[in-house]
C-alpha cells in the first residue's frame, strides 16, 4: 500500500510515518523543504512529484496554530495551508488516474467552539470564532472528494501530547522549575490526547473499510486545566501551583489566548469508540507516566 502523507515532517507526522513503515507501507511526504535521506521514505516538494498510484492520503500540512501571534496576515496563511492546499490536494487526486480510495485529513476540536459546560460529540454543531471557522474550511475543501472511489475522513483532534515537541513540551516548562501552573481560573476543558493513540486510531481508520466523515480524535476523559495541573504535579513535584491570569495572557497572546488556552471544549471520541477503537491511553495519568518514562531515557 502506498501512502502520502503531507506535512509528515511535523509533530504527528513524524510518529505516523515510522509506524507506516513497520506495517510494511511505501511512504511518500510531501514537504516544502529538503530532507535527508530516509529507506522506505519518498521525500517530493511538489504534488506532480508523487508517484501514482497512491492508495491513502494523510493530509496533516499547516501554518502552526500556536506558532505565532494571530495577525490577519497570519490568519491568511492558516487559512491557505489548511484549506488553501487541501483544494489543491483534491484537484490532484481527482486528476490521479486511479484516485487514491482513502483521505484521511486534519480537522481539530476547534470545529466546535469553545464551551465550559457543553459535551460535544460528532453530532455537535460547528461552533464560532477562528478555530471553528477554519475547521469547517478545511474540512469542507477535503469532503469536495468524497465519491463512490473515495471515502474521507475528518480527523478532529484534541490536543496531542507526547515529549519532544507539542503542547505538553509548552505545558511542562513551569513544572521543570518545579511550579505548578494552569491558564486563567483552570476550570475550562482540556481534550488531549496521546500521539501513539493518534497514529492508532490513523491506521485504524485506514483499515476500516466502512469509516467515513468526522471522528473526534482525543481520549475519552478529558480534564480541566486545574486537574491537568493536578496530575502532572502528582508525578512530577512542584513547590507551588498558581494560575497565569486571564488579562496578562490575553495582552501577551492576543485572540489565540482566548481560543487555544483560556476557553475549551470538552469533547467524546464517541465515533471511534463505537467503532471498537480500543484506546491504549484514556487517563491523563496514564498518558504522562509513559511519556514521562520515555523522557527520562
Ligand atoms: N498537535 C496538535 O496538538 C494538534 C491539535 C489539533 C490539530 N492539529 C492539526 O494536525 C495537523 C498536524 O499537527 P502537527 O502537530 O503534526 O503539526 P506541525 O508539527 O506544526 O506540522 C505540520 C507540518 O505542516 C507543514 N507546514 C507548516 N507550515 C506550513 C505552511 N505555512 N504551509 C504549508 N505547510 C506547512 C510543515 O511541514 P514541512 O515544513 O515539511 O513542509 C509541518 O511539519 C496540523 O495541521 C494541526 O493544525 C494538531
Amino acid at each position: 500500500m502506498h501512502i502520502l502523507v503531507t506535512g509528515g515532517t511535523g509533530f504527528i507526522g513524524s510518529a505516523l510515518v515510522p509506524e507506516l513503515l513497520k506495517h510494511g507501507f511505501s511512504v511518500t511526504v510531501l514537504t516544502r523543504s529538503e530532507q535527508p535521506l530516509r529507506a522506505g521514505v519518498s521525500f517530493v516538494q511538489s504534488l506532480d512529484a508523487v508517484r501514482s498510484p497512491v492508495d491513502v492520503v494523510v493530509n496533516l500540512a499547516g501554518a502552526s496554530l500556536a506558532g505565532r501571534r494571530w495577525s490577519d496576515s497570519y490568519k491568511a496563511e492558516m487559512v491557505a495551508s489548511r484549506a488553501g492546499f487541501t483544494e489543491t490536494l483534491v484537484r490532484w487526486m481527482r486528476a490521479q488516474s486511479t484516485p487514491p480510495g482513502v483521505l484521511i485529513s486534519g480537522s481539530a476540536v476547534g470545529f466546535y467552539g469553545c464551551s465550559r459546560d457543553q459535551f460535544f460529540d460528532e453530532t455537535s454543531p460547528a461552533g464560532s470564532g477562528f478555530s471553528a471557522q477554519l475547521c469547517q474550511a478545511w474540512e469542507s475543501a477535503a469532503s469536495v472528494v468524497e465519491d463512490d472511489m473515495t471515502r474521507v475522513i475528518s480527523l478532529r483532534l484534541g490536543v496531542v501530547f507526547d515529549r519532544n515537541g507539542g503542547a505538553l513540551t509548552e505545558m511542562m516548562r513551569s513544572f521543570k522549575l518545579g511550579i505548578g501552573t494552569w491558564m486563567g481560573d483552570g476550570n475550562q476543558w482540556l481534550s488531549w490526547v496521546h500521539r501513539t493513540d493518534v497514529v492508532r486510531a490513523i491506521l485504524h481508520l485506514c483499515a476500516d473499510a466502512g469509516a467515513k466523515g468526522a471522528y473526534n480524535l482525543v481520549a475519552p476523559r478529558p480534564v480541566t486545566h486545574r486537574e491537568f495541573c493536578r496530575v502532572l504535579s502528582a508525578r512530577r513535584p512542584t513547590l507551588l501551583s498558581l494560575g497565569l491570569p486571564a488579562p496578562i495572557m490575553r495582552v501577551a497572546l492576543g485572540e489565540m489566548a482566548d481560543e487555544l488556552l483560556l476557553k475549551g471544549q470538552r469533547v467524546t471520541p464517541h465515533r471511534l469508540l463505537d467503532a471498537g477503537f480500543d484506546f491504549r491511553f484514556s487517563s491523563l495519568d496514564s498518558a504522562l507516566i509513559d511519556i514521562l518514562a520515555r523522557s527520562k531515557r
